[in-house]
């Protein structure tokens, strides 16, 4: 027997509502345990419905879903070890706090002594003891949030499933309690599975993120590979600022672009392959016109507190936004400065096998070359 550290697996999971179109196409992942994971992606992708199946409130209408190595398909919600978190906390507002951690102990038929130990120390994680007899209108909107999250914990699932949990929330209350969820999820050690549309939650959240799109995912990575290396057009926009502009590939490490050529790290391509070219706004480098690698005239200028965010078109009429604490003037033309590892070229159509196996030698061998 080999040793596996995945505690969810889909294969080909496929889903489709009634005679609907499809909602979920041949989804295949593996989610490994004590890790926090982050389901990535605009509104109707499939979030929610990947939570569902895992939960067991839908049925895949094909592929495998297993849990501990075992097929879980026709596994009723109430035998998995897992809890939902939901979007609308979905409190009982007529049971206090207690009652409503204690909810799911009660139906299973647990003694009251024991009870009261695990409802304590829940509440206790989630930072809420002496909390047990408020009323649930009598809560803040980020005191309903820990109260879902521990009548989630109490149960001690092996897996918790949150969707968009925080969404509900303004700015500062959302980002003290994502610090307060990635901490919970390190002393629980169990795994999180964490749905949100919002990229830099994600990026800041996760140890793992499944960038999803039209009911496929685009990409998987640590968050710092998907900020870094893109797959695709979708993924590059979707995560962070991007400047992402028509390219050919000319040779190995050589590229083409705003009509010119540039040395890159990139090797293994078609000759003359159209391609995108990616760079990130905070890698471009403002100097004067000639020192530059590329020309640009500033259109715009905003001041962002930390940085300028400059815009301008090269002369092939590509648009580059720029962060750049030096400031600009409109009108002028400027060139722009960045390393070879700054130009991130992605084909079309790769899939994220090919992607990965792409990728795997480039820093070695362009920097043996
Ligand atoms: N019960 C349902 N019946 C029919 N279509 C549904 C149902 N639930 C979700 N859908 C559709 O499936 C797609 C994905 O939905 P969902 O998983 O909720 O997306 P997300 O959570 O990413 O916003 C959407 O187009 C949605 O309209
Ligand atoms: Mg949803």
């Amino acid at each position: 027997m080999t040793f596996t550290n995945t505690i969810i697996q889909f294969e080909n999971v496929t889903k489709q509502y009634d005679n609907d179109s499809v909602v979920l196409d041949h989804v295949s992942f593996e989610i490994e345990k004590g890790k926090f994971y982050t389901l990535l992606g605009p509104s109707g992708c499939g979030k929610t419905t990947i939570l569902r199946l895992i939960a067991g409130f839908t049925e895949a209408s094909s592929g495998t879903i297993y849990f501990n190595g075992k097929r879980i398909n026709d596994v009723p919600a109430n035998k998995r070890q897992v809890n939902t978190v939901f979007q609308d906390y979905a409190l009982f507002p007529h049971l206090n706090v207690f009652e409503n951690v204690a909810f799911g102990l009660r139906i299973k038929k647990m003694k009251n002594a024991d009870i009261t130990i695990k409802v304590k120390e829940a509440l206790r994680f989630v930072n809420l003891e002496g909390y047990e007899n408020r009323e649930i209108k009598e809560m803040s909107g980020g005191q309903r949030q820990r109260v879902a999250i521990a009548r989630a914990i109490v149960n001690q699932p092996e897996v918790i499933l949150l969707d968009e949990p925080l969404s509900a929330l303004d700015l500062k209350l959302r980002t003290e309690m994502q610090y307060e969820l990635r901490e919970l999820q390190r002393r629980l050690g169990i795994t999180f599975i964490f749905v949100t549309h919002d990229q830099e939650e994600a990026l800041a959240m996760s140890d793992e993120i499944f960038v999803l799109n039209k009911g496929r995912i685009q990409q998987s990575g640590e968050p710092t590979d998907i900020y870094d290396e893109p797959i695709n057009r979708f993924v590059a926009d979707f995560i962070g600022e991007s400047n992402i502009v028509p390219g050919k590939m000319i040779a190995d490490f050589l590229v083409e672009f705003g009509g010119q050529q540039f040395e890159c790290v990139d090797q293994g391509l078609n000759q003359n392959e159209q391609v995108e070219i990616v760079i990130r706004p905070e890698d471009l480098a403002i100097t004067s016109s000639d020192q530059g690698k590329l020309q640009v005239r500033v259109d715009s200028q905003l001041f962002r507190g930390v940085h300028y965010e400059i815009l301008g078109y090269d002369h092939a009429g590509n648009e580059w936004l720029v962060h750049s604490t030096k400031k600009a003037t409109v009108g002028e033309e400027i060139g722009l400065y960045f390393e070879p590892e700054a130009i991130h070229v992605m084909r079309f159509n790769e899939t994220e096998e090919e992607f990965d196996k792409r990728l795997e030698g480039y820093e070695e061998d362009y920097d043996a070359n």
